[in-house]
């Protein structure tokens, strides 16, 4: 698999895939439908920011932790430096929240309402080690400024 021509088809599809004014649990779900099915890894889905903490959203993949506090983990932590946050072995990651021992590097992108707020991230699981790169993080920033587009209109 070519991964970039995978993100180069995802973006491409999110444009028409995704509706701007549709709930938002739809178009999460379409897209990480969308992404599962281009990319295939162990788990792919959404925490969304609900008071001080983030809350399971739509997702592909084995079950998962339900709640995580700001500034926790990863997916909390990615949300706290409103940064994407690349972890090459989530062993080495300090704090990081073990849904699955599968689960061997991740990514993590935040996306935005229109006042610069968080509304949640998407976070990606590999069981490969060091699985995501600068192009993925680049193709999924991308990913989530379309997200935040339509999901703020
Ligand atoms: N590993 C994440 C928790 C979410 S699961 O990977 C689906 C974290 O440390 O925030």
């Amino acid at each position: 698999m070519d991964r970039k021509i995978e993100y180069e088809l995802i973006l491409a599809e999110s444009e028409a895939l995704l509706e701007e004014g549709l709930e938002m649990v739809s178009n999460l779900s379409n897209a990480a439908a969308l992404l599962q099915q281009h990319l295939n890894f162990h788990w792919t889905g959404f925490y969304l920011v609900s008071g001080n903490e983030l809350v399971l959203g739509p997702f592909q993949g084995p079950v998962a932790c339900t709640k995580i506090a700001k500034g926790k983990g990863v997916c909390g932590s990615a949300w706290e430096l409103k940064k994407t946050l690349v972890v090459a072995d989530v062993h080495n990651f300090p704090g990081h929240i073990a849904c699955s021992p599968l689960s061997r590097s991740e990514i993590v992108v935040p996306f935005y309402n229109n006042s610069g707020e968080v509304l949640g991230v998407l976070d990606i699981d590999s069981h490969l080690l060091d699985d995501f790169g600068d192009s993925d993080q680049e193709y999924l920033e991308k990913f989530c400024e379309i997200l935040s587009r339509k999901l703020v209109k």
